[in-house]
């Protein structure tokens, strides 16, 4: 292994519908990145087929390796340890990357270290030009996860509150599938709701009313269901049910937002993950950190979903700590963010 503070890291991530490749170099920054997402192919069936995404994942993620290694201008010898996410996520999808990953690192004689998907998220800031310091509170939001963090230092993480429940983004694709709109349905979602009227119906704030962190969007999901029932179902009736809900779901993390940040004293926070890319909630988060006065950082819209180039910019800061996996790799389905070792 190349020693101290210089390393050119390969990340892959395959934990879900995305097979994303990218290539970090501690001092450089991000010198590849490229995503082949598999959104097409599981639209047809209204949600991701496990087994068709580990499929996919095996036939993409080699020639993407090799479009990443020909953007950075670099060759196999120059990368100097692979990272791969590990887990949370599908199983047979986790196992392509880290076979896949785990099988260069041998074989190219470097090591390879497991990351864990949602430290690739609540890291993704990091990647920008202004990087949020440590301490902060990472609000994570994404198809399978919402979770209140608070992040100390890089494996250093507390877990505030987190979803009973559905996820935001798994109660916004749910939703979306309820308004016929397709698969993934957050953005589209969000884009119904930009027609709809913000008045006409409230929806209720789950979980709002009492102390704590914790979130639940399951009765909100069946709420929004019994009123588009009852509702005439028009065009302008689906808007105005989006712009409810979304508004819902966006004012419940803002209230848990500004929580998180009154009972840490802390005065920085991160969203990372799918539904960070929802402009009202990135908006309204801005609001709830202004009158606390605290500041408000999130990754490049690209970055907001799964990307190859959290991982290896995670993979790094472990790697560079001189963590790493032994011979023996597997994908962890359900792997706890707290367990992590900190760098
Ligand atoms: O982080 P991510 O790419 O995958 C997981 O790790 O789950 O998150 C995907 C989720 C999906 O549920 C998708 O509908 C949601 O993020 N999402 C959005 C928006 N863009 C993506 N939800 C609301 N508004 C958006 N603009
Ligand atoms: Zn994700």
């Amino acid at each position: 292994m190349q020693d101290h503070d210089k390393m050119t890291v390969l990340g892959i991530e395959t934990s879900c519908d995305e097979t994303g490749v990218a290539i970090y170099h501690s001092q450089k920054g991000l010198l590849a990145d490229v995503l082949y997402s598999q959104v097409a192919l599981h639209a047809e069936y209204g949600g991701v087929v496990p087994e068709l995404a580990s499929r996919d994942h095996i036939r993409k993620t080699l020639p993407l390796i090799r479009q990443a290694l020909a953007e950075a201008g670099l060759a196999a010898e120059d990368i100097d340890g692979v990272a791969y996410t590990a887990g949370p996520g599908l199983m047979g999808a986790l196992l392509v990357g880290a076979s896949i990953g785990r099988s260069l690192a041998f074989g190219w004689s470097v090591p390879a270290v497991a990351v864990h998907h949602m430290e690739g998220h609540l890291l993704a800031p990091m990647l920008e030009a202004e990087p949020p310091e440590f301490p902060f509170i990472a609000l994570l939001v994404s198809g399978g996860h919402t979770m209140l963090v608070q992040v100390d230092g890089i494996g250093q993480y507390r877990v505030l509150g987190e979803s009973l429940d559905d996820a935001a983004g798994e109660a916004f694709d749910k939703t979306a599938k309820m308004l016929e709109l397709g698969y993934p349905g957050g953005p589209a979602l969000a884009r119904l709701a930009e027609q709809g009227d913000p008045h006409r119906y409230r929806f209720p704030r789950p979980m709002t009313d009492r102390p704590g962190l914790d979130f639940s969007f399951s009765g909100l999901k069946t709420f929004t269901l019994n009123t588009l029932q009852a509702s005439n179902k028009s065009e302008q009736t689906r808007a105005d049910i989006a712009r409810a809900f979304e508004e819902a779901v966006v004012d419940t993390l803002a209230i848990k937002c500004r929580r998180a940040l009154k009972e840490t004293g802390l005065s920085r926070l991160v969203i990372a993950g799918g539904v960070s890319a929802n402009s009202r909630l990135r908006q309204r988060l801005h609001d709830v950190a202004r009158k606390q006065q605290a500041r408000v950082y999130y990754p490049r819209l690209e970055f907001c979903t799964d990307n190859g180039a959290m991982i290896a910019f995670a993979g790094t800061q472990r790697l560079l700590a001189g963590q790493h996996q032994d011979l023996a790799f597997g994908g962890k389905p359900r792997w706890k963010l707290e367990t992590l070792s900190p760098v």
